[in-house]
């Protein structure tokens, strides 16, 4: 079968964006014809310091989000990075194919270091060493993931390509990112120009899985929008990003397209759209926290689940971790 891997950071709390962005597909690979590795990736949290017990906490956090969204952890495979030594032992070999000028061309990186590249951590410059190392470890094929992550995809298979020429090897598979769904990239809803992420400012700026329906309401009634109407036609979105934003999330939401929305809605005010959109957020994510709340009041049982997951990860991974030292010629007695 096809191998599907993704993972998200617990580097605060879920958003709506790793929802629709993400974990919403993670579930309907999982119920698909995929054998599905789902991972909450540590170590990339704390390429940027993380207080330790808040780290703990996330982690279990996105667990429990996977769990409550329906991800079942007796079919796919649901552990914690670090607690298979392998994605840091394939990490280093990567960091020794990958090349200085390709990371120097990350978006991402270039949008987080800032103006203070010389002062960010060598593990954030070297992050998409780590990812490839993730993916490549289980010989994954299929990536979900939202749009902000395709050029790291991309690189796992310039490294994977790389790797393969200079070992003179067909060893680890070329990955195709899965990028599909009309909300892959959720924007932030005070400004639609950037993306709503874990770590922004504002509370305002974004919806975490578990906020109460009361928080999502008020969220989305102060979400900024510009004063036209609901148009007709999507291209009619295409310089009104915040319309757009509102308009995709409730398409992703209701299981639609951007289309049969401003179908149904072509000339209503945001006065009438956005208590719309926040029932339909409300109904469906409020199930999902509800569930969350109550796994995270036994963190021991999430400790417990994320530790068999991490048995079945190692079994999949020792034999291509084995495999690559013997590429490479690295000798282990
Ligand atoms: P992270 O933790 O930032 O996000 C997790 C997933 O959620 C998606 N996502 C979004 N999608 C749409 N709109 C948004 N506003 C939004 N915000 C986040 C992300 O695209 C991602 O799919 N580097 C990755 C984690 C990672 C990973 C991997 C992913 C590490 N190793 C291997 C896939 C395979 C990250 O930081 O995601």
């Amino acid at each position: 079968a096809p191998r599907v891997f993704s993972g998200i950071k617990p580097s605060g709390g879920l958003t709506l964006g790793n929802y629709l962005g993400a974990i919403k597909r993670f579930v309907e690979m999982a119920d698909g014809e995929f054998e599905t590795i789902y991972c909450v990736v540590d170590l990339h949290a704390i390429t940027v310091w993380q207080d330790p017990a808040e780290l703990t906490q996330a982690t279990r956090e996105v667990a429990a989000g996977y769990i409550a969204s329906g991800i079942d952890p007796e079919k796919s495979i649901l552990f914690n990075q670090a607690a298979v030594s392998g994605h840091a032992e394939l990490a280093w070999i990567f960091n020794c194919v990958a090349r200085v000028g390709w990371m120097n061309r990350m978006t991402q990186f270039k949008e987080k270091a800032g103006k203070n590249a010389e002062a960010v951590s060598l593990g954030l410059y070297a992050y998409p060493a780590l990812m490839a190392a993730d993916i490549l470890l289980y010989h994954a094929t299929h990536v979900p993931v939202g749009e902000d992550q395709k050029q790291h995809v991309e690189l796992t298979r310039d490294i994977a390509a790389k790797f393969n020429h200079d070992y003179r090897t067909d060893f680890f598979p070329l990955t195709e990112p899965v990028i599909e769904g009309p909300a892959m990239r959720v924007m932030n809803l005070r400004d639609g120009t950037k993306k709503m992420s874990k770590s922004g400012e504002s509370d305002m700026e974004r919806i975490n899985m578990l906020d109460d329906a009361d928080t999502i309401a008020k969220k989305f009634r102060k979400a900024r929008t510009d004063p036209a109407p609901i148009p007709g036609k999507v291209k009619e979105l295409a310089d009104r990003p915040e319309a757009r934003n509102l308009v995709e999330i409730y398409a992703a939401l209701s299981g639609t397209s951007a289309e049969a929305v401003l179908a149904e809605h072509e000339g209503a005010g945001w006065g009438a759209f956005k208590p719309a959109l926040a029932d339909l957020a409300v109904a469906r994510l409020g199930p999902i926290s509800d569930e969350m709340r109550r796994l995270l009041d036994d963190p021991a049982e999430i400790d417990r689940t994320l530790a068999r997951g991490a048995e079945r990860a190692r079994q999949v991974a020792a034999p291509i971790l084995a495999k690559t030292y013997e590429i490479v010629g690295l000798v282990r007695g």
